[in-house]
């Protein structure tokens, strides 16, 4: 299964890229998972909506032809930071790539309440009329890593707390079934 995988921040050390980088190594035997690099997209413009910049093509591309997307992200004063929103907008709009794509939302934290707000609102853009994504439903299948300087190896950056590990994997594997039931 090929899938396309945005993270929300584009700091270097972010661990939000950490933990993409894990999901990258970890099932690579079912899933070919490949990271975006918004930090080249642009500012979205609505004058150049009907023939964006080549980058801007390439991303959209990369969704419309994923089987999934997986979306992890900061939160940033109680919302998705505004790189990730940027990225989606210029996917909402001519063609509408995100139209019942199996897309699965996590996020990762420093503090305590693991991006929760962030993932609220997440939610909510990826059901607008432009973008009405196949979302994993909520209800548990939230993966919300919070105090993350605890759970991430410093040396080699890797997601390396079990707990979230043994969960994330079956919500992983959830997500391969909705795709899977999907097509
Ligand atoms: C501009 C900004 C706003 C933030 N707002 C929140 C917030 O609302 N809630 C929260 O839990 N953490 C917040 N944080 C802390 C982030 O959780 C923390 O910086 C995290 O490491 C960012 O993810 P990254 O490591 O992937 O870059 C904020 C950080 C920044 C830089």
């Amino acid at each position: 299964m090929n899938i396309f995988t945005i993270v929300g921040s584009i700091r270097k050390e972010s661990y939000n890229m950490q933990l993409a980088k894990t999901m990258q190594e970890r099932y690579k035997d079912n899933l070919n998972i490949e990271i975006a690099d918004i930090r080249s997209l642009p500012f979205f413009d609505q004058d150049e909506e009907h023939n964006p910049p080549q980058v801007v093509k390439d991303f959209k591309k990369a969704v419309a032809n994923a089987d999934g997307v997986i979306i992890i992200t900061p939160e940033y004063n109680w919302s998705v930071p505004g790189v990730l929103k940027n990225a989606i907008d210029w996917t909402s709009r001519v063609k509408r790539v995100f139209l019942g794509k199996p897309v699965m939302p996590l996020g990762v934290s420093t503090g305590m309440l693991g991006t929760v707000r962030a993932q609220l609102h997440l939610r909510e853009i990826l059901s607008a009329p432009g973008i009405q994504a196949k979302v994993l439903p909520p209800g548990g299948n939230e993966v919300l890593v919070n105090f993350a300087a605890q759970k991430f190896d410093e040396e080699t950056g890797l997601l390396v707390d079990e707990t979230t590990i043994s969960f994330l994997d079956d919500k992983v594997d959830k997500f391969i079934e909705m795709i899977k039931t999907s097509k």
